[in-house]
């Protein structure tokens, strides 16, 4: 062999080794965004169209219409977010995903080109997703089957501001994802979860005075999609306080809470949370939450 061949076929190897490398990341970045949007970001809770059961239905996957709302601000149904690129987001590139999902701003060609997402569309806190894990989503939706599924157009009715939620806003590192609590913190924020579970006043949610304390209502009203028998619920006390949070509940309990929606005392409980996604969360994941939620103080 000469020695312009041999560095040919090293050149080769080393192009091959890139190739299989760089594959084996998007593989591993398709399967962690597989994971979150399954699990606590609950995507197709609101983006995936679901059966008379309340269950996603199969093939449909993040095909829009999911959940359909009617606020006073906003009447409309959660889009297509398939790479279908006549009714999905196909057109898009990564970084227009992006700045949809942690801004709320739509790219400015397409269907409703430079018309902001409606505030339903939670991206104070997904704004938080670190780096990693924000293309570790795009990668899998970009993944996903591509459904052919027209949305109607939504209807805005009024401009309202977005509310930060302040761990979004102080953010996370990779340090954290190692710190059990602080990895709760971050599975809580992208999760949404204190969204629900804050009361509001006057249209804006209590996170300063009374995270945790639950009390917002949820209605079959405002919200269409759920089974027909649902007739709406309001978000409890996930504060550590002993009577009305889950300071007595064992870590089992609230676990079960999670990811089988059923309370300490054995009963059912409603949606809009997201039970049917969470039930894939990993051990490790659910013990940083839970290990996050003790950390609330008691209040009521
Ligand atoms: C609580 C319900 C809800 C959840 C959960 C939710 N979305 Fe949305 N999303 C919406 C609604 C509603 C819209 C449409 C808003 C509008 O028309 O202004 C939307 C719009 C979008 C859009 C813009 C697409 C377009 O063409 O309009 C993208 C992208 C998107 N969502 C991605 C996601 C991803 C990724 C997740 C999970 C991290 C997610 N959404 C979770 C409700 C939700
Ligand atoms: C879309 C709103 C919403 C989101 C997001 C949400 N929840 Fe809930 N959650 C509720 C509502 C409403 C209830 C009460 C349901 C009922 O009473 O039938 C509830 C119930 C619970 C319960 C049971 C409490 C009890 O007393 O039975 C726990 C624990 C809980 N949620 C924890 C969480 C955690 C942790 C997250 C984030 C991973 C989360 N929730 C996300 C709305 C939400």
């Amino acid at each position: 062999m000469n020695v312009l061949s041999k560095l040919g076929s090293a050149l080769l190897a080393g192009v091959l080794l890139q190739a299989s490398s760089a594959s084996a990341a998007d593989a591993g970045a398709v399967e962690r965004g597989r994971y979150l949007v399954n699990t606590i970001l609950a995507c197709g809770n609101c983006h995936t169209p679901k059966a008379a059961d309340g269950q996603p239905i199969a093939g449909k996957e993040l095909s829009g219409g999911g959940l359909s709302f009617n606020a006073p601000f906003f009447a409309g149904s959660a889009s297509n977010i398939t790479p279908d690129k006549a009714s999905g987001i196909g057109n898009w590139s990564d970084d227009e995903l992006k700045r949809a999902i942690t801004q709320g701003a739509r790219p400015d060609h397409g269907r409703l080109a430079g018309v902001p997402l409606a505030p339903m569309m939670w991206v104070a806190f997904y704004k938080a997703m670190t780096p990693a894990d924000l293309d570790a989503v795009v990668a899998y939706l970009r993944a996903v089957a591509p459904v052919r599924n027209v949305v109607p157009l939504p209807e805005y009715k009024r401009q309202v501001p977005r509310q930060p939620y302040p761990d979004a806003e102080k953010g996370f590192t990779e340090a954290d994802m190692r710190n059990p609590a602080r990895r709760g913190a971050y599975l809580v924020t992208i999760g949404h979860c204190m969204e629900c579970h804050t009361p509001a006043k006057e249209g804006k949610t209590l996170y300063e005075q009374a995270l945790g304390t639950g009390g917002k209502p949820f209605g079959a009203a405002m919200v269409k999609g759920y089974p027909a028998d649902w007739r709406g619920s309001v978000s409890r006390n996930i504060t550590s306080h002993p009577e009305a949070g889950l300071g007595r509940w064992t870590d089992a309990q609230i676990k079960r809470a999670i990811t089988q929606g059923i309370s300490r005392d054995g009963h059912p409980l409603q949606p809009p949370m997201g039970f049917f996604w969470y039930s894939g969360l990993k051990e490790a994941d659910l013990d940083a939450i839970v290990a996050w939620l003790r950390t609330l103080p008691a209040a009521e």
